[in-house]
């Protein structure tokens, strides 16, 4: 046993190289020389209370144990997000896109129905985001269906997400029309939390999906693909094999959108830039 503050454990390079091994045949997230001192921020805590007595043996345990690794992955990631996060791209949709299908009366596919991914989703606050933009332009007495398909590699971040509650500070974050239209106000022991009214919450569902397995599940095509703030973590090899296959879930006249610092430049020929960071299925000419 020792103690962290007192005399913490060293993390040697080739123990850290080990973890680096782990953590892109996991997950295909490149955790570079300088996130080193992040890693042993991060797992510190955990160690203490397994009593585990240095990185190395934690290292054997998380190889052996599978729900220790999905810890340890969550541990590294990063979940920020927010509600209406990048609106540039919520103005596309409410500006070129839907008005477009509302005139045809459909998404491009015959049918009024608008199918979303959000892969990547952390909490839920773009996939909610998406069901209010979608929701409050494509009404349900129009006939419009909408489903909503919300993925992430972090078992415990889904199970926050599906509660569908956040302080309400956060409705700041929310123009007000749909603030009003689709968010519920916390009273008594729910003072002080803001709730997703059950309009929104029936068209959005959470699954786990590691953006790094071989094979995704069957989950069909999709109209919007949001993969934003994901792939920072990724390298150009596990970006290009992750995008490869979100793309065989993109509708042809469907839209992806990735973060705002974020390029496919070089990645692939299989999508035209529409506008900085959204793209459309078609050659890159
Ligand atoms: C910074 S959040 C982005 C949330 C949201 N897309 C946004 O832009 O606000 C990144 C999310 O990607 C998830 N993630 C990281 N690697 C992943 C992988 N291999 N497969 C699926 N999700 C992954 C993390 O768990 C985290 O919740």
């Amino acid at each position: 046993m020792w103690d962290p503050l007192a005399n913490p454990p060293d993390l040697p390079d080739r123990v850290f190289q080990g973890y680096q091994r782990l953590i892109y045949r996991e997950a295909g997230i490149y955790l570079g020389p300088t996130k080193k001192a992040l890693l042993m921020g991060r797992l510190s805590r955990r160690l203490r209370e397994l009593g585990c007595a240095s990185f190395s043996a934690y290292l054997e345990l998380v190889e052996e144990d599978q729900a220790e690794r999905l810890r340890l992955l969550d541990a590294i990631c990063t979940h920020e997000t927010r509600f209406f996060r990048e609106p540039r791209h919520f103005e596309f949709l409410e500006q070129e896109v839907l008005p477009r299908w509302r005139a045809q009366g459909h998404s491009g596919t015959g049918v009024r129905k608008v199918r979303v991914w959000s892969a990547g989703c952390s909490t839920g606050e773009e996939a909610f985001t998406t069901a209010m933009v979608l929701r409050l332009h494509l009404p349900a007495e129009e006939g419009w269906q909408i489903e909503i398909v919300a993925t992430d590699l972090s078992t415990r971040i889904l199970e926050r997400a599906r509660q569908t509650l956040w302080s309400v500070e956060r409705a700041q974050e929310i123009p007000t029309r749909y603030l009003k239209a689709f968010m519920l106000r916390g009273t008594g022991s729910q003072e002080g939390k803001m709730k997703a009214g059950p309009e929104l919450r029936t068209l959005v569902r959470f699954q786990r999906l590691n953006l790094n397995e071989e094979r995704f599940p069957d989950l069909g095509r999709f109209d919007l693909l949001f993969c934003r703030n994901v792939f920072i973590y990724f390298d150009a090899a596990s970006k290009t094999r992750a995008l490869d296959r979100l793309l065989d879930h993109l509708s042809p006249q469907g839209f992806l959108f990735v973060g705002h610092a974020e390029s496919l430049g070089g990645l692939t020929q299989r999508l035209k830039l529409v506008q900085s960071t959204i793209y459309t299925p078609g050659s890159a000419g």
